[in-house]
């Protein structure tokens, strides 16, 4: 998508390493810095330079080139295997990123290593944009249905945390379809959930929604259910660090209050998930998907920048206070509308998501 008027990616390999946007430095600056070793890898996404469940899963990828460089050697391949799987637990596409550079290096002889797992970096960036692109047209789709019973107003749809193409390589996820319908001359407004702690919504969708001209409204967590009950939000979409393979989708925090408040609303509940977001091993509850603990010092502070421009931290909650951060939350596939996937939209159930992905169902779960 377009920084200052400028078609750009989120990460990119270069000859001596991989460049990515720093997003904890947006939106107050752009920055992009350079990555050299995996253990550069490793920090950026657990430090949150690089988030969002695509593209943790393409920096990973990448994590392991620049591994194999230094060491191509099977305990080389491990043991960066074993430290970029540790950096955040719950986006499955960590896993499934290092899953496909490991099973591609390990027939290798180690001397081939480095040219097979930049190529398999490379695989897996571009396969994430077409899978996005796809995901797009599936959802601009819905929203063309969705806007004719507007009749000539814009199409008001909210969303929550940043699942745009800051968190993927190219064109988001749950914003792919926005960007599809602006793009295609359809009126479209987005509510924009702040997205506390780490105000994701705020920071970064507003950011990207304003970088390529797409008209939107930043609003706090809590104004959601209000203006869907005043009926002014026809339709939500949001994107998924993992999903099961019945339909529950695990996201950012927050997430399901929305998926409730849409359905008492009778308003639709979309979830945009490229197959790699989907945990095909998960059939039963999603109780048992690691859901992150993050230092509460996010809920006890929020980060911004000063009228000179100045980074700065500010205390919010009364010192001394417990304080509790868990990043995600899991709502429940009976609350959502649909799953768009690069295929096109899944209800969301065991059968729905079979029908459109139905090399990945076990033949003994059928
Ligand atoms: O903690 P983050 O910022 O990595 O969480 C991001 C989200 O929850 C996104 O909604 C999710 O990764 C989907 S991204 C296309």
């Amino acid at each position: 998508m377009n920084v200052h008027g400028k078609p750009t990616r989120t990460i990119w390999a270069v000859d001596d390493g991989v460049e990515i946007i720093d997003q904890t430095a947006l939106p107050h600056a752009f920055v992009v810095r350079k990555l050299r070793s995996v253990e550069d890898a490793v920090r950026a996404i657990g430090t949150m330079q690089v988030r969002g469940a695509p593209l943790i899963g393409a920096t990973a990828a990448y994590g392991m080139w620049l591994a194999v460089r230094a060491d191509p050697s099977n305990g080389g391949v491990t043991a960066a295997h074993e430290a970029l799987l540790a950096t955040r637990p719950t986006a499955v596409n960590l896993r499934w990123a290092l899953d496909t550079v490991a099973a591609r290096l390990a027939p290798l002889p180690p001397a081939a290593r480095v040219a097979a797992a930049r190529a398999a970096g490379d695989e897996i960036a571009d396969e994430d944009v077409a899978m996005n692109r796809a995901i797009g047209q599936h959802t601009l789709a819905l929203f063309r249905a969705a806007a004719a019973r507007r009749t000539g107003q814009p199409l008001q749809i909210l969303t929550h945390c940043n699942a745009g193409w800051l968190a993927t390589v190219d064109h988001g996820t749950a914003l792919a379809g926005v960007y599809a319908a602006h793009d295609a001359g359809l009126a479209v407004h987005v509510w924009v959930d702040e997205t506390r702690p780490r105000n994701q919504g705020a920071a970064l969708t507003a950011w990207e929604l304003g970088q390529h001209g797409v008209p939107h409204t930043v609003i706090v967590d809590n104004a959601g259910g209000h203006l869907m009950q005043r009926g002014r939000v026809d339709l939500a979409i949001v994107g998924t660090d993992r999903t099961t393979a019945s339909g529950d989708v695990v996201n950012k925090i927050g997430t399901y209050l929305k998926a409730l408040a849409a359905r008492d609303n009778a308003i639709p509940f979309y979830v945009a998930a490229p197959s790699p977001s989907i945990d095909w091993s998960i059939t039963g509850a999603a109780d048992v998907i690691p859901i992150e603990e993050r230092d509460g010092e996010e809920v006890a502070t929020v980060v911004g920048a000063t009228a000179s421009g100045e980074g700065a931290r500010v205390r919010v909650a009364a010192p001394g206070s417990p304080v509790a951060n868990p990043g995600f939350d899991v709502t429940p596939a009976r609350l959502v509308t649909g799953i768009v996937t690069e295929r096109g939209v899944a209800l969301a159930t065991r059968e729905g998501l079979a029908q459109l992905f139905p090399e990945r169902v076990p033949p003994t779960g059928r």
